[in-house]
């Protein structure tokens, strides 16, 4: 039986809200999982032309004792995207390491008792692929075989920065989904994703530039003239139309089950970049950007291969240039309403 009903987790985050869009577009129905209900209305009255393909699931917090049970009725296929991705947290395991954990575990029980459930994709992450003590030369290239190589004490420990705590969390959530699939055998299988940063326009709600999701929140600081202009971690990203699809892809090819994925556009990038860009497209870029004295050099000593999830699962990289355009022109236009 082709999959039909999907549900989605973190669907009214940045990514979740277009492989909700994707999905619809494509004719499947789609139970959004959503923690807040208002956003829900939100993204329910942005697309009255699927009212009748759209539904809502409220479900509590990660860090709750939540269930599934009721959000997986009906479904035959899951891509879960939620997972805490917003920095000043107090506690690493509490807010981050846990939650990204126990919905990973939450959801793949719900599902295993779901008996017409064919597949799990799982939004995982770069930050569960890169090792930061791995420099070149020589030259080397991630792979979906690489895991970086932290340990949980030392993602827990509140001393480790929140970046590698975020790390932790989606390795150990991750590593959670691997172990329950060779433990439970679940009727279903998962493929995994490990995207880098996501850029691109949103179609979740954001009523306010505030409200952005933390990658577009760097990139909007880089076009509103922030000095000194932010630095790139990793020199990797992938537009987030082309995550969506990738993740509905993953989804409906039965031949990529039990896969690991890399997933990253082969043009790095570097915040200087996506100024120059923004300074080339916009006037009033060029009245509030500065460019740093010091160039940005992007760091050309090691790759992420992209290559096999582009063949596997058809996806054609959209360019950073038009990444950064259409993000920066929409959240512009936001900034003009804003301020009225
Ligand atoms: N953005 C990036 O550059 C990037 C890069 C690599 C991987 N990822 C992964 O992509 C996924 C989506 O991230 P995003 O960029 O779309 O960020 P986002 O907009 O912050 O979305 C995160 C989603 O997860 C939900 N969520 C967060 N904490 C939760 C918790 N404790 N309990 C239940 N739900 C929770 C959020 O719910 P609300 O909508 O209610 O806030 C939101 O829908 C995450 O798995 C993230 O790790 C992101």
């Amino acid at each position: 039986m082709p999959i039909d009903y999907v549900l989605v987790t973190g669907a009214t985050g940045f990514l979740g809200a277009h492989v909700v869009d994707e999905l619809l577009a494509r004719g499947l129905r789609v139970r959004a999982a959503v923690r807040n209900l208002a956003k829900a209305n939100v993204m329910r009255d942005a697309r009255p032309q699927y009212a009748s393909k759209l539904d809502f699931v409220q479900v509590a917090d990660f860090t709750a004792n939540i269930s599934f049970e009721e959000a997986v009725k009906d479904i035959d296929g899951v891509i879960h995207v939620a997972s805490p991705l917003t920095f000043g947290v107090e506690d690493n395991e509490r807010d981050f390491l846990l939650p990204a954990i126990n919905g990973v575990a939450t959801v793949l029980k719900a599902a295993a008792q779901a008996s017409q459930i064919q597949r799990v994709v799982i939004t995982s992450s770069f930050a569960s692929v890169i090792d930061v003590n791995r420099k070149a030369p020589p030259h080397f290239t991630y792979t979906a075989a690489d895991w970086n190589p932290l340990t949980y004490e030392e993602a827990a420990d509140n001393k480790t920065s929140e970046v590698v705590a975020y790390r932790g969390s989606k390795k150990f959530a991750e590593l959670a989904a691997w172990d329950f699939v060779q433990k439970e055998k679940p009727g279903f299988d998962i493929v995994t994703l490990c995207p880098p940063m996501i850029f691109g326009p949103f179609v979740h709600p954001v009523a306010r530039l505030e409200e952005l999701n933390d990658s577009a929140a760097k990139l909007w600081e880089v076009a509103s003239g922030v000095d000194p202009m932010p630095l790139a971690r990793v020199p990797f990203w992938i537009d987030v139309r082309d995550l969506a699809k990738a993740h509905v892809e993953s989804l409906l090819r039965p031949e990529v089950g039990n896969r690991r994925f890399t997933i990253a556009s082969p043009e790095k990038f570097s915040y200087q970049k996506a100024a120059e860009i923004i300074i080339q497209k916009f006037e009033w870029g060029r009245d509030r950007i500065h460019l740093p004295e010091t160039e940005q050099k992007i760091d050309q000593s090691h790759d992420l291969d992209g290559e096999t999830a582009a063949r596997e699962l058809g996806i054609t990289y959209r360019s950073f240039h038009d990444s950064v355009v259409d993000f920066v022109r929409q959240a512009r236009s936001l900034e003009a309403t804003q301020k009225g």
